[in-house]
C-alpha cells in the first residue's frame, strides 16, 4: 500500500522536498507518495490534524512551523528536544517529532564536503529555529570552538548559555574562522543584511542553510576567496534522515543531490 508523507511550510510552493523523496522512494523500491501542504499561519495544528486523520503517515515540517511542531507533538526525540525545534512529525497512535537538520548538515559538511569538524573554529550566525536546531549536533561533531552570533545579540546569548557555547556580537568578531554557518535569513526580505564580514577569509568555508540563491553573505565570501557551500546539501541529508526514521531503509543522497544540481 502507498503511504502519504509531505512537507508543510508557508510557503511550500518552492520546496525541494517533494522531489528528493520522489527520487528517494524511486531509488529504495519504498512505495510511498510525497506532496505539500501550505498552512495558514495561523493554521499549523489544524492542517497537521487534518493530514493525520484522512491517512498520512509523517510530516516534514519547515518554516515558520518548527517551534509549533515541538508544541504539537507528544514525543519527542532527544535531539529535538535540546534544539525546541522539531523537522520531521511520525504519526502512530502518539505523534513522534525528530528533528534531523543538525545531523543533516553535519553529513554534509564533513560527508559531501569532505570537511571534518573535529577541532575547527566554527562562528553560526543566527539565533532563530534554524540555529537553535543545529547547534547540538555541531557540539556533538566535537568542533573546536562554537561562536554564537546573531544581529539581536540578547538572543545569542540566551542560545549559547543552553548550550554552553560562546556568544559573540557581530561587532567584536575580528578574526577569520574555519567555517562560518549562516543560519540567518538576512537578505532574504526587505531589510540590509547584517553579518561579521571579519569571520570570513581565504581558508574559510562559508556555508548558507538557504538554497537555490545566492546570498548576500555567500556573495560576500566568494569575493574573500572563501569556499562557498549552500544549503541544498543540508535540504538532502535532512530528507535522508528522514525517509530513515519513516521507512527504515537509508536511501542514496549523493546521487540524488548531483541530480538536483543537474550534474
Ligand atoms: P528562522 O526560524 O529561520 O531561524 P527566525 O526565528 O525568524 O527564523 O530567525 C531569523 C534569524 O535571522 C534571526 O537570527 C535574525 O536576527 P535577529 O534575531 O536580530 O532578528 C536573523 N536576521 C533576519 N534578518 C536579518 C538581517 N537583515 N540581518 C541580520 N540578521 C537577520
Amino acid at each position: 500500500m502507498t503511504e502519504r508523507y509531505a512537507v508543510i511550510g508557508h510557503p511550500v510552493a518552492h520546496s525541494q522536498s517533494p522531489a528528493i523523496h520522489a527520487r528517494f522512494a524511486q531509488a529504495t523500491g519504498q512505495k510511498i507518495e510525497y506532496g505539500r501542504v501550505e498552512a495558514p499561519l495561523d493554521g499549523f495544528e489544524r492542517a497537521v490534524d487534518e493530514f493525520r486523520a484522512s491517512g498520512g503517515k509523517g510530516l516534514n515540517v519547515t518554516l515558520p512551523f518548527k517551534q509549533a511542531a515541538f508544541r504539537y507533538c507528544n514525543d519527542v526525540a532527544d535531539r529535538a528536544r535540546e534544539g525546541l525545534v522539531v523537522n520531521t512529525l511520525m504519526f502512530g497512535e502518539r505523534t513522534r517529532g525528530d528533528n534531523t537538520d543538525g545531523v543533516g548538515l553535519v553529513r554534509d559538511i564533513e560527508g559531501n564536503l569532505a570537511v571534518p569538524l573535529g577541532g575547527k573554529a566554527v562562528l553560526l550566525m543566527g539565533a532563530g529555529g534554524a540555529a537553535q536546531g543545529v547547534v547540538g549536533a555541531l557540539l556533538a561533531a566535537r568542533v573546536g570552538e562554537l561562536v554564537i552570533a546573531n544581529r539581536t545579540f540578547a538572543k545569542a546569548e540566551a542560545l549559547a548559555a543552553r548550550f554552553k557555547a560562546t556568544a559573540a556580537r557581530y561587532d567584536d568578531i575580528r578574526d577569520p574562522f574555519d567555517l562560518v554557518i549562516n543560519a540567518t535569513s538576512a537578505g532574504l526580505g526587505t531589510e540590509p543584511a547584517a553579518f561579521p564580514v571579519a569571520a570570513i577569509g581565504k581558508a574559510t568555508l562559508a556555508y548558507d542553510m538557504v538554497y537555490g540563491r545566492v546570498t548576500p553573505f555567500l556573495q560576500a565570501a566568494g569575493a574573500k576567496g572563501a569556499k562557498c557551500a549552500d544549503g541544498l546539501g543540508m535540504l538532502v541529508e535532512q530528507a535522508a534522515e528522514s525517509f530513515f526514521l519513516w521507512r527504515g531503509v537509508r536511501p542514496p543522497t549523493r546521487s540524488v543531490l548531483a541530480s538536483l544540481r543537474g550534474r
